[in-house]
Order: structure tokens, then sequence, then C-alpha cells
């Protein structure tokens, strides 16, 4: 199984696939997913230290592109795990005021992907 390591709190194994806002919420860390996973919110974003995909789903694409976020970070609800990845979450619950990281998305991405690249 690939290696996920979460900067900040180490390494775990991950099924090939697996959605990667769930793979580091599933890893104990309290990733921001408000919007459930649907691309809209970006509070899912991570930065990659390593491994980042270059293919991209077209609402991932649409919605950095729309508020001036394309290669500053990435949405971990429209990716999957690979081997080597090396993220950042950027949004976590216990550095907010709110009361709940927002609904758990679903297991397959959402809206159904379209790739890019
Ligand atoms: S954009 Fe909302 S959870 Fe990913």
């Amino acid at each position: 199984m690939p290696t996920l390591t979460i900067e900040g709190h180490g390494t775990v194994e991950v099924e090939a696939g697996k959605r990667l806002v769930l793979a580091i919420e599933d890893a104990g860390v309290d990733i921001l997913h408000r919007c459930g996973g649907w691309a809209r919110c970006t509070t899912c974003r991570v930065e990659f230290v390593a491994g980042e995909p270059k293919r991209m789903t077209r609402a991932e694409h649409d919605k950095l592109e729309s508020q001036g976020n394309l290669g500053a970070f990435r949405l971990s609800c429209q990716c999957q795990v690979a081997e080597g990845m090396v993220v950042r979450p950027l949004m976590r619950l216990s550095e907010t005021d709110m009361e709940d990281p927002g609904s758990r998305p679903a297991d397959t991405i959402e809206p159904r992907p379209e790739w890019l690249g």
C-alpha cells in the first residue's frame, strides 16, 4: 500500500486511490471539509511537499481558478492517494472556532470527476 506522510503527524499506509481528504482525516488529523467534499469550500486545502498529482478534476480546477488559487494549493477532496505523497493540511478544525469539520465526504470523488491533465 502507498505511504502518505502528513507533515507534523507522521506517515501512514493508505490504500491506493483513497480520497486524500479521508486518508488525512482517518489518520487522525482534524482537516476541514466544510462542503462535504464537493469542491466548493476549499477548506480541505493542502500543500504538496512531494508527490503532487499532475491530473486535476475539472471541479477543482474551476474552483481554484475562480479564486486565483491555481498553483497555491490543492483540494484534498479532489485528489486520490498515490505512493510517496507528502502533504501539509492548511485548515484544521482545532485552529478555528467552528464546531465541526463539515459532513464526511463520500468515499468516491464528487462531483463525478472529469480529469484534466
Ligand atoms: S472543497 Fe469543500 S471539502 Fe474539498
